[in-house]
């Protein structure tokens, strides 16, 4: 069984609207009904939880049931942070053994090909994080914003969700973290690397387009690559990444 965690705990302060950021209409639905479609329309996905902002859980079960997801077994509150709402899935799934994916909600134009390669690397892997080179160099600063150091670029990624455990190894992680009065992390790859640092946390390839809508300024990228999205949706013949070279630039076109 693999199940899908789809975490949207969270207030969306950055974008500092009167509502949760996964409320928000993009291309004509919420950001969090764009989500879960990805997981729905997956053929690796047989089960999404959802873990909304306390107090919106109501709006949220209001959008999975119009919507007539099949998949969403639970629309639950979330935590008062990420790795709390984690905890919180944790308890949801059960004590079956199962894969699980923690995918943030505020990622609407994830792929089905990142939901599959996720999957398929659990077969190898306890735990997979995605991620992608980063093209702007990353600088690591000191308390005043001064350079300590400028990390080799190739050696970066940047990270980004869904991250995908088989469940013992996640559950084992947080249970560690419990017991620890320093705990910090904000994801769950950091946690399983802190804690079970034997398990290889194995990375596949993410994608520009798999942005986290998390100041305003994302909300009109997100929208404006739903165009584009919409726009080459009639020629993809399947549901890989392909790229096209248009004007001399590489435009990077997504489906799936
Ligand atoms: N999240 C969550 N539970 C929390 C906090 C965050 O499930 N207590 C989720 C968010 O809903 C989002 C994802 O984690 O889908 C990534 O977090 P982030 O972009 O930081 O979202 P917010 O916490 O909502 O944003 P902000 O930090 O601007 O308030």
């Amino acid at each position: 069984r693999t199940v899908a965690v789809v975490l949207a705990g969270g207030t969306g302060s950055r974008v500092g609207l009167g509502i949760p950021k996964q409320l928000l209409k993009i291309a004509g639905k919420p950001i969090i009904e764009h989500t879960i479609t990805v997981f729905e329309a997956a053929p690796e996905i047989d089960e999404i939880i959802v873990l909304m902002a306390p107090g919106h859980v109501e709006a949220a079960q209001q959008i999975v049931d119009r919507a007539g997801f099949r998949k969403v077994s639970r629309v639950l509150a979330g935590g008062d942070t990420r790795n709390a709402t984690t905890r919180l899935a944790l308890d949801a799934l059960g004590p079956d053994d199962c894969n699980v994916l923690f995918h943030d909600a505020v990622r609407p134009l994830l792929s089905g090909r990142i939901v599959r390669e996720c999957v398929n690397a659990l077969w190898s892997y306890a735990a997979v994080d995605v991620a992608i080179p980063s093209a702007d160099t990353i600088i690591r600063v000191d308390a005043d914003d001064c350079i300590t150091d400028i990390p080799v670029r190739a050696q970066l990624r940047r990270g980004q969700t869904p991250q995908a455990f088989r469940s013992p190894t996640i559950r084992e992680a947080y249970r560690l973290a419990a017991a620890d009065p320093d705990f910090h992390a904000t994801d769950d790859c950091g946690v399983v690397l802190r804690y079970l640092p034997e398990v290889p946390i194995k990375v596949i390839e993410g994608a520009d387009e798999n942005i986290k809508v998390t100041h305003p300024v994302d909300v009109h990228l997100a929208d404006k690559l739903f165009q584009l999205a919409a726009a080459q949706a009639p020629r993809l013949t399947d549901e890989r990444a392909y790229t096209e070279e248009l004007t001399g630039r590489t435009i990077v076109v997504f489906g799936g």
